[in-house]
């Protein structure tokens, strides 16, 4: 949780929004080289920094502001499409349930792409003239909604999409709505680029802000603004699991139905001693092990499970594995004492687990709903797959 400072809302009350805006409208096609910062003068920790990229499989760029990623100031603005060469942004994957939002990252695929509007503006703390990226809304999907940035791994934030019309977030992992802003390459502010316009010194015009938007030009997105949320929904989820896991090949993660373990018992020493995970076999699902996070993992960003995520403080294992088995999907795993997420595999090579007792080390919360279970740790998964039906069901052997 993270709470507005003093300091930041002493910045935001301090501006009258007096600069004087060019006339001259903006494309959203926009020439040349840019960079892409993030506004919202309330929250320091995330002010002013621009947007990075961070490689991910298949081509994909996974987008951060803060210590994660590159900078990258080569991006550029294509009929409202923030893109870097034949990649651009868009919006799908990583669902959280718990605040309705998904991933913002950009791909070469046919997601629904993050749509933007450039006007001018004046900037919320210098005053100084400048492009706002205004958010028109996600392709193929009712207009509107907010891009935000919520706290991930290394000290930085990725950038979300916030659906219109919600009202869910996550108190434990706040989702700052930012005002994105365009920076041609070379500038620090938009001052250079603003040569068309009539910028007056006198400050009168503080009723100015919004005189020059063109909101004609959106292209495609506002074209077919019909569809319904679910479809878009089912849609994106869908991406998620091509786009992140575009980098596994096959599961080597079936190490199954030989011996008859539970989920206790075996030890060097030979006193039984509680194996850190629960069995759920009663319930269709093997323990597979304890997975690491991109943080704890070198194959770069990603879930090991990308594909639905919810949370809450009552969590358990079971609930965990009913949620994601009414959810059709092959894997369940439990995360950071309350989370729940699922996929269909397969799991990345670099993210199986491994199957001896030092391995386990990593899954040592223990469930918000029920202290006697594990429930992950800190970018470490408490990893469990789906039974066949019918078929063995029987947790891997850790040795
Ligand atoms: C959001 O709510 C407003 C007001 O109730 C409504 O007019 C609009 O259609 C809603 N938009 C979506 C996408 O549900
Ligand atoms: C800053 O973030 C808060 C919380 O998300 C939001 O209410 C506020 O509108 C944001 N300010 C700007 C300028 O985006
Ligand atoms: C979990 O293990 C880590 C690393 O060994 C340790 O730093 C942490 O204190 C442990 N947490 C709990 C709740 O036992």
């Amino acid at each position: 949780m993270q709470f507005k400072s003093l300091s930041g809302l002493l910045a935001a009350a301090a501006v009258t929004s007096a600069c004087t805006l060019p006339t001259s409208t903006i494309s959203n096609t926009f020439a040349g080289p840019i960079r892409v910062q993030v506004q919202n003068a309330s929250y320091p920790a995330v002010n002013n920094l621009y947007m990075n990229l961070l490689a991910a499989g298949g081509g994909d760029q996974h987008l951060f502001v803060g210590p994660v990623g590159t900078p990258t100031y080569d991006l550029d603005l294509t009929a409202g499409s923030i893109g870097h060469g034949v990649i651009h942004a868009v919006i799908g994957g990583e669902d959280s349930t718990i605040d309705d939002t998904t991933k913002m990252f950009m791909t070469e695929r046919g997601d629904p792409r993050a749509l933007f509007q450039p006007v001018w503006a004046c900037n919320p703390e210098t005053d100084a003239v400048q492009i706002n990226l205004n958010f028109v809304g996600k392709q193929n999907a009712p207009p509107g909604g907010w891009i935000c940035v919520r706290p991930t791994f290394d000290g930085a934030h990725e950038f979300r999409y916030y659906p219109p019309n919600n009202s869910k977030f996550d108190p434990n992992r706040f989702c700052i709505k930012v005002q994105l802003v365009l920076v041609p390459q070379g500038t620090t502010t938009v001052s250079t680029v603003s040569t068309t316009s009539t910028t007056s010194t006198t400050s009168s015009s503080s009723s100015s802000t919004s005189t020059t938007l063109t909101t004609s030009t959106t292209s495609s997105s506002s074209s077919s603004t019909t569809s319904t949320t679910s479809t878009s929904s089912s849609s994106s989820s869908s991406t998620t699991s091509s786009s992140s896991s575009s980098s596994s090949t096959s599961s080597t993660s079936t190490t199954s139905s030989t011996s008859s373990s539970s989920s206790s018992s075996t030890s060097s020493t030979g006193t039984p001693t509680p194996l850190p995970y629960t069995d759920m076999t009663a319930n269709g699902f093997r323990f597979i092990g304890c997975a690491p996070e991109e943080r704890r993992a070198t194959d770069g960003p990603g879930r090991v499970l990308p594909s639905a995520l919810y949370a809450e403080d009552t969590m358990t294992n079971e609930k965990c594995m009913a949620f994601c088995a009414t959810h059709g999907y092959a894997y369940a795993g439990t995360e950071y004492r309350r989370e729940c997420w699922c996929g269909n595999g397969p799991i990345a090579p670099g993210r199986v687990p491994g199957t001896t007792l030092a391995s386990l080390a990593g899954c040592n919360f223990s469930c918000m709903g029920n202290t006697a279970q594990i429930c992950g740790g800190d970018s470490w998964l408490s990893l469990y797959q789906k039974c066949p039906t019918g078929g063995p069901c029987v947790n891997n052997v850790f040795t």
